[in-house]
């Protein structure tokens, strides 16, 4: 099988390549390298330095014929989406459509699409269902919901088959901290470099913590399963920043307390995904718990 992985240089797309890579598939990977690194990726994988944005797109596509496309790449900062609405749509939006016209021009059997928790805005009960209403808060979170729609339309217009993916908070050994789930990350090099993380606010906001390894088998999964849905990928555990950070900070071996920082405007206070769905239609559950993960994390920085 050949698959194509926009954003493969990137945290998760470059675990979802390892994974294709070890099952002997063939992997093209597009990625400009805005936030991604060369040296994330397997050495067996054809590298395309590309914007997902630029009509070049369409000609890769052509040229690879890749039978399965994860769609990865992204402007994945909330702040950056709020502060620039317009970025965050010309690659967020626009950019999806480019792949998905490309997908369409070259015969591309299934898009699997990297969506978001952040579609669901203010959760209005715990844990969250793909059922739960879809009310995005920031600009980033109604591009990733207006994406998964124009999948849908694009499965009715031209049979397009496609698989939505929406991440918990996703960690693991790679990611720089910046993205969406960078607590761990952040929380993660600080501790390394022997210096004490901030929270933020009280520190008793939950999160439901993946790991990338996880995530990737998800992904992989959904090539021959689930298609037509939308489905959470997640732990459906939560955990307070206070307790990660205790939990953290013994595994590095650190005594003293975080610093505390003000509230982050807009930050939601609790967030868990219900997996069950994803569990039933993907075969699939997660095997990664927070403690076996972080330490994995641990030793990859040592
Ligand atoms: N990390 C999380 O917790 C999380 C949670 C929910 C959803 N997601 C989604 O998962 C996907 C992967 O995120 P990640 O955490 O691995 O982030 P990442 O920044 O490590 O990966 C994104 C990749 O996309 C590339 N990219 C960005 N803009 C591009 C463009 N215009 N053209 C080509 N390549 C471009 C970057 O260079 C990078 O390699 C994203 O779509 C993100 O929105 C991540």
């Amino acid at each position: 099988m050949k698959a194509l992985i926009t954003g493969g240089a990137g945290f998760i797309g470059s675990h979802i390549a390892d994974s294709l890579v070890k099952n002997g598939d063939a992997v093209v990977v597009v990625d400009n390298l805005q936030t991604g690194k060369l040296a994330n990726l397997p050495s067996r994988v054809t590298f395309y330095r590309e914007d997902i944005t630029q009509p070049l797109l369409r000609g890769i596509f052509c040229r690879e014929q890749p039978e399965v496309v994860f769609h990865q790449a992204a402007q994945v900062s909330v702040p950056k989406s709020v502060a620039d609405p317009k970025l965050d749509v010309r690659i967020n939006v626009l950019g999806a459509i480019n792949v998905l016209e490309a997908a369409k021009a070259s015969g591309v059997r299934k898009v699997i699409f990297a969506s978001s928790a952040a579609v669901y805005g203010e959760p209005q009960y715990l844990p969250i269902d793909e059922a739960h209403p879809i009310a995005p808060q920031t600009p980033y979170g109604l591009a990733k919901h207006t994406v998964e729609r124009y999948l849908a339309l694009y499965r009715e217009l031209y049979g397009l088959r496609y698989t939505v993916l929406r991440y918990a908070n996703v960690y693991g050994p790679r990611q720089d901290g910046g993205g969406e789930g960078g607590v761990v990350a952040i929380f993660a090099q600080r501790l390394s470099a022997g210096l004490v993380p901030t929270v933020f606010g009280s520190g008793e906001q939950t999160r439901d913590f993946v790991f990338v390894g996880d995530v990737a088998a998800a992904n992989l999964a959904a090539i021959a399963q689930a298609d037509g849905q939308v489905l959470n990928i997640s732990t459906q555990k939560a955990i307070s920043v206070n307790a990660l950070y205790v939990k953290m900070a013994a595994l590095w071996g650190v005594t003293l307390p975080a610093g505390k920082g003000p509230a982050r405007e807009g930050d939601i206070q609790h967030s868990i995904l219900n997996n069950a769905k994803a569990c039933r239609k993907l075969s699939w559950a997660p095997r990664w718990s927070l403690d076996s993960g972080l330490e994995m994390l641990r030793q990859e920085l040592r």
